[in-house]
């Protein structure tokens, strides 16, 4: 071979060695694409998630993907505003076509003018105690689940920041009145809305809702103590679950934090839906009714008909007042 090819042959051979070291090993050797997606995906399914090790205190941070994760993120952000929706404007709904058949339950024979006590002063102020931290919770909670999509394009991004935060803070802190007031309202009704046998005439006819019926009941009717028992069960789920959001992961670990973030949500508009039927009944729904927590006394003639053993036993204990205030005169 002359020099000239000598030369030429041997930069060939350099350049191929060259090219054959920069090239990357995967590329180097034959891959089968398919068959590391299927091993990836046989790793995630037996392990559940992809943990590290690691040596600090927080065992958690070691967990590098967690599939649920993605489950997780689609229910709560795909499907909880539909639950949303279908809760509180389903209710609505009821409420309303309920108004429109039946219009407001008046005292069918009309006002007597006299009253007697049915709720104390410090039943009430546990009731509104109640009542306003958990209509807090509820505005504050539904801007914590819905405020960036729904007020964020109309307040702006600062506006909003400042609310949000304001708002999560107030509902971290109004929780304990809620929750203390979820235990007195326990405590304090607990022995009268346990079910009787009386209660059945009131299933039976439905409350007289739609017959006009006025089935006897004492102190509080199977409809109240549904709603009772609805308050204590939620007011327990959305408490617990709340707690461990307040205070994160110190009973549950990071699946646990999922759960108690869903239940939290879900059982926050089914209770909200639930409140606003008890709020319309006890307002424009009937009439004579918003008097039992406002002042505390109703009319005899309201309590006849709507809890009439109650208000036998209550006409043997009480004297009645006249409703404006004055008291009755005393016999001569
Ligand atoms: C603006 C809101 C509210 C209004 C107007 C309202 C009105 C009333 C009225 C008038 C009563 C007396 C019913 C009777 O005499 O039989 C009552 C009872 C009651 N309310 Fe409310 N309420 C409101 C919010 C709430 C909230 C948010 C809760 C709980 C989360 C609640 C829980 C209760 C309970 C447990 C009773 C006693 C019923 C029973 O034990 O069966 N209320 N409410």
């Amino acid at each position: 071979m002359k020099t000239a090819n000598r030369i030429r042959a041997a930069f060939a051979a350099l350049a191929f060695g060259a090219a054959l070291a920069l090239t990357p090993a995967s590329a180097q050797a034959p891959v089968n694409p398919t068959a590391s997606a299927v091993k990836e995906e046989q790793l995630l399914k037996e392990l559940d998630r992809v943990t590290g090790r690691v040596s600090i205190p927080d065992r958690k941070a070691g967990v590098v993907i967690q599939p649920e994760g993605r489950e997780f993120r689609a229910l709560q952000t795909r499907a909880m505003p539909w639950v949303a929706i279908v809760a509180i404007f389903g209710m609505l709904a009821l409420i309303a076509a309920f108004y429109l058949y039946r219009g407001r339950i008046m005292i069918d024979s009309g006002k007597s003018g006299m009253t007697i006590k049915r709720f104390g002063g410090f039943d009430r102020v546990v009731h509104w105690t109640t009542a306003v931290s958990f209509l807090t919770l509820a505005a504050t909670g539904l801007n914590t689940a819905f405020g960036r999509s729904l007020l964020l394009p109309l307040m702006g991004e600062h506006a909003f920041a400042a609310w949000a935060e304001f708002a999560k803070m107030v509902h971290n802190y109004v929780a304990f009145a809620f929750m203390a007031g979820i235990v007195a309202m326990f405590v304090m009704w607990v022995k009268d809305n346990i079910f009787q046998m009386i209660d059945m005439e009131w299933i039976r006819s439905f409350g007289g809702l739609f017959s006009h019926q006025h089935p006897p009941s004492s102190r509080f009717n199977f409809g109240e103590k549904w709603m009772f028992w609805s308050i204590i069960f939620l007011g327990a789920a959305i408490s617990a679950t709340g707690l461990m959001l307040l205070f994160p992961f110190q009973w549950a670990g990071i699946q646990g934090m999922q759960w108690a973030t869903l239940i939290h949500g879900v059982v926050g508009v089914v209770f909200f839906a639930a409140i606003l039927a008890h709020i319309y009944i006890g307002t424009l729904g009937m009439e004579g009714a918003f008097d039992a927590m406002g002042s505390g006394r109703v009319d005899v003639n309201w309590a006849k008909e709507h809890h009439s053993v109650w208000a036998e036993e209550e006409l043997r204990k009480q004297t009645p007042q006249p409703a404006d205030g004055r008291l009755a005169a005393p016999a001569e």
